[in-house]
């Protein structure tokens, strides 16, 4: 069942998209080669807090962070390590989720640290294109699998290859509402948006294979092939003038 808010409720969601884009925004100045995942936990935990918010993946389903850091092969959900340090020429994935006043909001980046190779800076523009190509797709009227077609489409014609193992989603009150967002599929097909829909987009691109492989941990998903992934999310509302993106400053 999809949960249409009022715009009383968006705002809601707003301001915890608010504080999601804030942390994001200034973890990409923070990311640099030598810093360690963990120092990323500790900064989105500090940030948090001082903005008396809760940080939304903290026990989720057991998670034992409050952020997903994931460096190249690792597709989403890589645990903080006091023992990963982030090197020269990696691209880490940052996903964030906050809670203020019972609503979620949801984002994620790729951002590379020092010089990054020309063929991977191509696989992050493409993934963050085919975001914003999605959520293009997200106007009243539309059916689900046209932001899914579009991102697929996007994603292949450059060569690349969309992950199936995880979507996108809807989120309020919860961090994971229907519909189901997937990044792949073809047009016209699944629910019709309405105006007050929230949804997270979130294309996952992978330079080589679309499989991927769960790691020991139970969490950190890598490619199947080892080759780089990137990750970009946004919460947006779907309103009659269009798509509202909530996670941006
Ligand atoms: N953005 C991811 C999602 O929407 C983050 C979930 S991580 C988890 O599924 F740890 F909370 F599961
Ligand atoms: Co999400």
């Amino acid at each position: 069942m999809i949960i249409v808010k009022s715009q009383a409720e968006i705002i809601k969601i707003e301001a915890a998209c608010r504080i999601v884009a804030e942390i994001l925004e200034d973890l990409k100045t923070l990311i640099k080669p030598g810093i360690t995942t963990f120092e990323i936990e500790s900064y989105v935990e500090s940030r948090i807090k001082q903005k008396k918010a809760i940080a939304a993946f903290k026990g989720y389903r057991g998670y034992p962070a409050s952020v997903c850091v994931s460096i190249n092969e690792q597709v989403v959900h890589g645990i903080p390590s006091r023992k990963v340090r982030i090197k020269d020429g990696d691209i880490v994935s940052i996903d964030l989720g906050a809670i203020v006043d019972g609503f979620y909001g949801d984002a994620a980046v790729t951002v590379p640290a020092g010089e990054v190779n020309a063929g991977i800076l191509k696989l992050l523009k493409v993934t963050e294109e085919a975001l914003y190509i999605g959520i293009d797709k997200a106007v009243v009227g539309n059916r689900v699998s046209d932001i899914s077609a579009a991102i697929q489409k996007h994603v292949e014609s450059n060569g690349f290859s969309v992950v199936r193992a995880f979507v996108g989603h809807g989120i309020g009150r919860s961090l994971h509402e229907d519909p189901q967002i997937p990044n792949y599929g073809k047009p016209g097909e699944g629910p019709r948006l309405k105006s007050g829909m929230t949804l997270a987009i979130e294309p996952m691109v992978n330079a080589g294979v679309p499989d991927v492989d769960i790691l020991g941990d139970g969490w950190t998903a890598v490619t199947n092939d080892r080759r780089p992934s990137a990750h970009f999310e946004h919460t947006i509302a779907v309103m009659n003038s269009g798509p509202r993106i909530l996670t941006k400053i």
